[in-house]
Parts: C-alpha cells; structure tokens; sequence
C-alpha cells in the first residue's frame, strides 16, 4: 500500500498496543487523584491567545515561540493550549466556582499542544495530567500536591525519581533579587543571547531558565535566591520541607528553580528521571498565588503541577517495567462450513451480554486460520461449533492453555463460559 498522507511532525498515533498502556496509566492516574479529593474538570482545547499571554508571560519560550495560534473566521486570535492551569483558572471565574465553595481541588488530563523541535521526549501534541488546588494558601497544600506526583509515579513503578524543590519568591522580596541577577549579569550584558538581552530589561528572572551554554556560565555566579528569600518565604519553604520529611518524601532543593511559566510565586518543584536526558522532567508545578487576580478574579491563592504522559511512558520503557496488563480475550468462536456460521455469530453475541469479551473471524476461513487468529489474541477458550454440534445442539470448549476439549449443551455454554471465567 502506499499511503498519501503522514502525521505531522511531532505528533504520535498511539497504536493498540500502547493504547492499552495509555488506558492503564490515565485510570491508575485518576483513579489516585480521586483518592486525594480531587474532582474532574474539562476544559476546550483551543482559548483566546490572550488568555495564555496574560498567564504564561509575554517573555516566555512557550509564548515567544510555541504556541499554535491561528486566526478563526471572525478575525478572532485563538491558540491550541499550551499548559492546563490558565484554562483551569479561566473556567473557574467565568463559572464562578469561587461561589459555590472556597476550596477547589481539580484534576484533568489530555492533549496539549507547542511548536517545539521535535525530539525524544519533545511532542508537539502532547499528553498531561495535571492538579490545581485553588483557595488556599498553607504549606500543607503544597506539600500534598507535590506528595501527590510522588505517590502516582511511585504506584507506576517509578520510585527513582528526583526532587527538586525551590522557591521564586513573592511580590516582596522577588524584586530585590531581580536586581541581585541584573548586577550580576551587567558586565556580561554584551555576551547574552538575545533572548536574554530582553529578559534582562523585561524579566530578570526568566534568564535563570536560559539553555544557551555563555548565558548558563554567566548565571551560575548569581547567587541563589533561595538565599535571597524573604523572612515568609523562607519560613514557607522551611515548612513543606518539614511536611516532606514527615511524609517520607527526598527532595533536594534547588536554588534557582525558575520554571519555564511566569505566573510561580513562592514554591516550584520538579520530578526528575534523570536517564531520560534533555527532556528528564516527568512532573512540574508550584504555586501561583496571583494568577486569578491576573485573570479578572480575586486575591485567591493557588497551587499544582502537571505530569506529561510521552516522558512517563518512555521512563518506564527504560525501566523496562511490566505494567499489569491483560490483553487477553476471553473466548473465540470458531465455526466449520457457512451452515454453522448463523449459531456460532448468535452465540458470540450471547457470549458478549454475559459480560466476557469475545470475537470471530467473519470471514470464510479454515480451521486453522481461525484458530490462528484466537493465538493471535491470546484467547483463552475457544468455543468450536460445527455440522456434529450443529446437530446434536452442542459446542465444543477448548482451554487453550491446556489444550484439554469438552462437550458442552448449547443452553449451557455462557453459564459453563462464565463459570470458568468470570470469578
Ligand atoms: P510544564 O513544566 O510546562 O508545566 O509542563 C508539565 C510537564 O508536561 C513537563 O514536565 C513534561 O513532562 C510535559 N511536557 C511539556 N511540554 C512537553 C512537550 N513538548 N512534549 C512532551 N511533554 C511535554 C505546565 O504545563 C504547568 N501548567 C504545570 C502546573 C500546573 N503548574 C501549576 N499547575
């Protein structure tokens, strides 16, 4: 065959054989968010361009450089989200959850989109799963959160994770580091990459995050602003770091962990898997206390994280982890001749209301391409009807682990079915 179209760049189709992994993990996922409290929500895949702008930051790579924006019809600038927690927030005024109860906890899953070069690890369409506990401000909240993406990459089987944990102040003492960076970085300013060259003026900050190799070099002399920090923010970090310890959760702190999203104050936190490489953050977060305001809202302080799906997939390929997975089916009904075709596609169907998975081949194959077949869906019994059990009203069973055949009534075969498999 030969196809006319591909996917594009960066972009997957995730096959059976992965989609039963996909399948495994989103449950295994939500199924722990729900265990914490936290209640679903689902936001469009597309928003204003505002919208992500006003929350990302205008100096950000993913606002600079990545985003999917397009113009619709109505001369509107709309963007295929980038990242979960501004749709999340925007939701949360324009339905004005804040009325209804003080505290939000919601989770969400599915794709995200940025126009990265492609790589290991580096989607365009991308998967997350993410948390944001909106209403308040303790260091206990950041602390679940954050024992929250623990707990789920440890229940995968990811349990050699790293975490860092760092701080970006707050409204206080954030601009007196910015000019810490800024003295640091002035006789270098001709050396820095353009990038940085804007930051400088506009957001000191974001150069922290910078990858270009003179840049790095330069900023590794500026002191850490974990060192830097205000007497509340340093309480506020001493005090997760205690529930932390007290969860049984390491961690190491990082000084200068500036995430790549403008809207942290206070906590940020990654979960590292270091032999994934460039791309080794499975799971990043932290909180944003004035996101909400930002967006039209009140004084309402928030906190979460997402985890993206490709690199959690790919670290347990590494980890060569074999995840419980039954890919088997239950039962295959093999027929002999057209005559048995009728009662062996009524059966499977009969076979199917009980509750057990099932299948045939429909087309007019031999005996030995059908059972074919049943190998290939690693069947458990095959149900055989032909001319004799026809006749008689009858079906043979086959175990096909053991090989062993009997005879069963027709009335009989779903409760005999069951029986065997359903426990
Ligand atoms: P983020 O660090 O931009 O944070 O993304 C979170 C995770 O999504 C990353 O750690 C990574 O696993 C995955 N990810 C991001 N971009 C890609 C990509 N191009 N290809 C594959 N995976 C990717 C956020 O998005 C924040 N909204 C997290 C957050 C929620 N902070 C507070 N609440």
């Amino acid at each position: 065959m030969n196809p006319k179209f591909q996917s594009l760049r960066g972009t997957n189709d995730i096959l059976p054989d992965e989609s039963r992994i996909w399948s495994y993990l989103e449950d295994k996922i939500s199924d722990i968010f729900r265990r914490f409290g936290y209640q679903e929500i689902r936001t469009p895949i597309f928003e204003r361009t505002e919208l992500f702008v006003r929350s990302i930051g205008q100096a950000t790579d993913i606002v600079n450089k990545e985003m999917y924006t397009f113009t619709d019809r109505k001369e509107r600038s709309l963007t295929l989200r980038p990242e979960g927690t501004a749709p999340v927030v925007r939701a949360y005024l324009q339905n004005q959850l804040y009325t209804k109860d003080e505290v939000w906890k919601l989770y969400y899953k599915g794709p995200f989109f940025r126009y990265e070069r492609p790589q290991a690890g580096r989607e365009r369409q991308f998967h997350q799963f993410g948390a944001e506990v909106l209403g308040v401000m303790n260091p206990a909240v950041d602390a679940e959160i954050i024992y929250l993406g623990y707990l789920i990459l440890k229940s995968i089987g990811l349990d050699n994770c790293e975490l860092l944990l760092g701080s970006v102040g707050c409204p206080v003492c954030r601009p007196g580091y910015e000019k810490v960076i800024v003295a640091e970085m002035k006789e270098h300013y001709s050396e820095l990459c353009d990038d940085c060259k804007r930051r400088y003026k506009d957001n000191p900050l974001r150069m922290l995050d910078c990858k270009n190799d003179t840049c790095k070099k330069y900023l590794k002399k500026v002191p850490a602003f974990t060192e830097n920090l205000c007497e509340y923010c340093k309480n506020y970090l001493a005090k997760i770091e205690e529930l932390l310890k007290l969860l049984e959760v390491p961690f190491e702190i990082t000084p200068n962990l500036v995430r790549g999203l403008d809207y942290y104050t206070h906590t940020t936190f990654e979960f590292i898997y270091p032999h994934l490489g460039a791309q080794a953050t499975l799971i990043g977060g932290g909180r944003y206390n004035h996101l909400i305001e930002e967006l039209g809202g009140e004084d309402v302080p928030a906190c979460g994280f997402a985890g993206g799906m490709e690199r959690i997939i790919a670290a347990l390929k590494n980890e060569k982890k074999q995840l419980p997975i039954s890919d088997e089916l239950d039962v295959f009904v093999v027929h002999i001749g057209t005559e048995c075709f009728k009662s062996a596609f009524q059966l499977l169907q009969k076979i199917r209301s009980g509750g057990m998975s099932a299948d045939m081949d429909y087309r007019e194959s031999s005996l030995k391409s059908q059972f074919r077949r049943a190998d290939r869906f690693k069947t458990r019994y095959v149900i055989i009807i032909g001319e004799d059990e026809l006749k008689n009203r009858t079906a043979k069973l086959k175990n096909m682990k053991t090989g062993d055949e009997e005879s069963i009534k027709s009335d009989n075969i779903v409760s005999e079915l069951k029986k065997r498999l359903i426990k």
